[in-house]
């Protein structure tokens, strides 16, 4: 390999693939892969190696970027802005174990590295994430959002119990002005137990005095859309932002069906809205206004907000889009647990998953619907992992309706325990010659100090996508003249690695493997400074 070469923005590249030129990276890439087919009734297995050339070009400049999150005042909301806060003013504060600084643990791409290549001894040269090519800093986000009640920021993180005491006290000076935007609420779609949350609504009637009962009106969904674009457009102005990405952290609503003629074309989800329709939920109102301004949507509740629909429609307007449902701890180590037993030969027979939290999710989920959103987007995390092993799990042995693997969760409101979230998963597994293993496993932590760095990782690599744009170029190596790059795909599969059921493009199946999911993410930074995708032959050690 040619040397690496360093430039003004400083980022390592290898020139026989890559130039800068304007603040534009310009990277080649020859993408390889198999078509693999068998034969259905003799089952041989034929392989035809495939390769596409690539021009990838990446905008080294990092924009101005705001956030604006839907549930700003909830636990995830509000320890988001504290952690950007308390970063950006290095607020450090005592607990009882002493001094403690800000940091951004738990998010990839501040607080982990990427293998770059191996010194000449033959050891591995590991460099931060977010020092290969430009990304925000989460310092620099610009911050606000939506929320159905009207409770400031500081007084939000009181409310949340995330926090130590010390650094909500510290925190509150610069949190206080923070108000979130009002909202739209549809009593219908999150549970009932919210309804005195809701204060702070567009959507409000004013109230019947005699009774002093809270009226909503769910007759306007149109007028809905265009006062969250309104929202959108002042915040972007105002703040001179020149990037603005829409992130639903705000209570799981239930699913809606899909229903023909109504959410499953652009122009039939559109009509629907316009007539007011009664499956039309507040986060399709959120969804279709980022859409329409253009600016990136992201779902980190399990809720199928992205129908048919509003996936089409985001494709039609080439905006970016993501979902579904935040990829923290429990389901996290099961996407990696479960790969570990199934790629080791060994055979989950069933996975049982308990949960209990008290924080206001954990009460919102204790309603029947909601929580079936959470278990549907729970459920689907090792199904990949199952289906890529057909000697374990046999596909004529799967009789229908019947599963291959008992996946059962449980997820209690306990109010006591508050934020701190209990999570205890048994892993039941068949060994060879009859034996059997049961990994039994133990997790407490404050729920929303996982979410929250993962909210950072999805606001920062959807920024990222943002600026990236690619073309194909023919087999003789020729590329058309024109200066035509396209987006990547609307649907940003490549967020899966934060996402508990992510979103794929039609016709494709979600890849659920953790380690899958991130070295999607490791080689593409790879190609992008014209190295080959990461492998571990580690021929230096194990040849001559
Ligand atoms: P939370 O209940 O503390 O916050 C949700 C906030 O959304 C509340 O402040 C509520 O007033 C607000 N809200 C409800 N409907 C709204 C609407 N239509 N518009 C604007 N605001 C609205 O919940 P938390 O813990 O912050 O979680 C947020 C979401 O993230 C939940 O759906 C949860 O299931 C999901 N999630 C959380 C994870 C975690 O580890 N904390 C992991 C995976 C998903």
């Amino acid at each position: 390999m040619t040397a690496a070469q360093s430039n003004e923005c400083n980022i390592p590249f290898n020139p026989e693939f890559c130039s800068i030129s304007n603040d534009v990276l310009t990277s080649n890439y020859t993408y390889k892969n198999t078509i693999v087919t068998k034969d259905t009734e003799t089952s041989k297995i034929s392989i035809k190696p495939i390769e596409q050339n690539y021009k990838f070009k990446l905008n080294l400049n990092v924009p101005k970027t705001g956030i604006m999150l839907v549930g700003f005042g909830g636990n995830n909301g509000s320890t988001f802005l504290s952690s950007i806060l308390a970063n950006k003013h290095n607020i450090s504060f005592n607990n009882k174990e002493g001094l403690q600084q800000p940091n951004y643990l738990g998010s990839m791409t501040q607080s982990s590295t990427i293998k770059l290549g191996i010194d000449n001894k033959g050891n591995d040269i590991f460099v931060p994430f977010n020092s290969i090519l430009p990304l925000v800093n989460p310092n620099d986000l610009i911050v606000t959002g939506w929320d159905i009640n009207s409770a400031n920021l500081a007084e939000c993180i009181e409310r949340s119990q995330v926090l130590e005491y010390d650094l909500q006290s510290k925190l509150k000076p610069y949190m206080k002005d923070f108000i979130p935007l009002k909202s739209i609420y549809y009593p219908d779609f999150i549970a009932m137990n919210q309804y005195d949350r809701a204060n702070n609504c567009l959507n409000e009637i004013p109230s019947d005095h005699q009774t002093g009962k809270k009226e909503f009106n769910i007759k306007n969904k149109w007028n809905d859309v265009e006062m969250i674009r309104a929202d959108i457009r002042k915040f972007k102005n105002d703040n001179k932002l020149d990037n603005v990405i829409v992130l639903w952290t705000a209570n799981t609503e239930r699913c809606v069906p899909i229903i023909e003629g109504i959410n499953d074309t652009k122009e039939n989800i559109l009509n629907a809205i316009k007539e007011n329709h009664e499956e039309i939920a507040p986060s399709t109102i959120f969804a279709t206004a980022a859409i329409l301004e253009h600016t990136p949507y992201i779902n980190g509740s399990p809720q199928n907000t992205f129908v048919p629909g509003l996936i089409e429609l985001a494709e039609a307007n080439d905006s970016l889009i993501a979902g579904d449902d935040f990829k923290s701890g429990q389901t996290k180590l099961k996407s990696v647990l479960t790969q570990y037993l199934v790629d080791a030969g060994i055979k989950p027979l069933s996975i049982a998953s308990y949960n209990h939290l008290g924080n206001n999710d954990g009460l919102n989920l204790s309603s029947h619907k909601q929580f079936r959103s959470k278990e549907i987007s729970k459920s689907s995390v090792i199904d990949d992992c199952i289906e890529s092993n057909d000697i374990l799990y046999p596909k004529d042995a799967i009789v229908e309706g019947g599963k291959p693997v008992d996946h059962c969760i449980v997820i209690k409101y306990m109010k006591a325990v508050g934020d701190s979230k209990v999570a205890m998963d048994e892993y039941y597994s068949e060994l060879m010659l009859g034996g059997h293993n049961r990994i039994s496993v133990h997790n407490v932590c404050e729920d929303s100090l996982l979410a929250t760095p993962l909210i950072i990782d999805l606001v920062i690599m959807t920024e990222f996508f943002s600026r990236l744009s690619y073309k194909k170029i023919d087999e003789n190596g020729i590329e058309d003249n024109t200066e035509t790059y396209d987006n990547v795909y609307p649907v940003l599969a490549f967020l899966s690695y934060w996402l508990k059921a992510p979103l794929t493009r039609k016709g494709f199946k979600p890849i659920n493997s953790l380690n899958r999911q991130r070295q999607a993410l490791e080689n593409l930074f790879r190609l992008l400074i014209g190295l080959p995708a990461n492998d571990e032959l580690r021929f230096e050690e194990r040849l001559i």
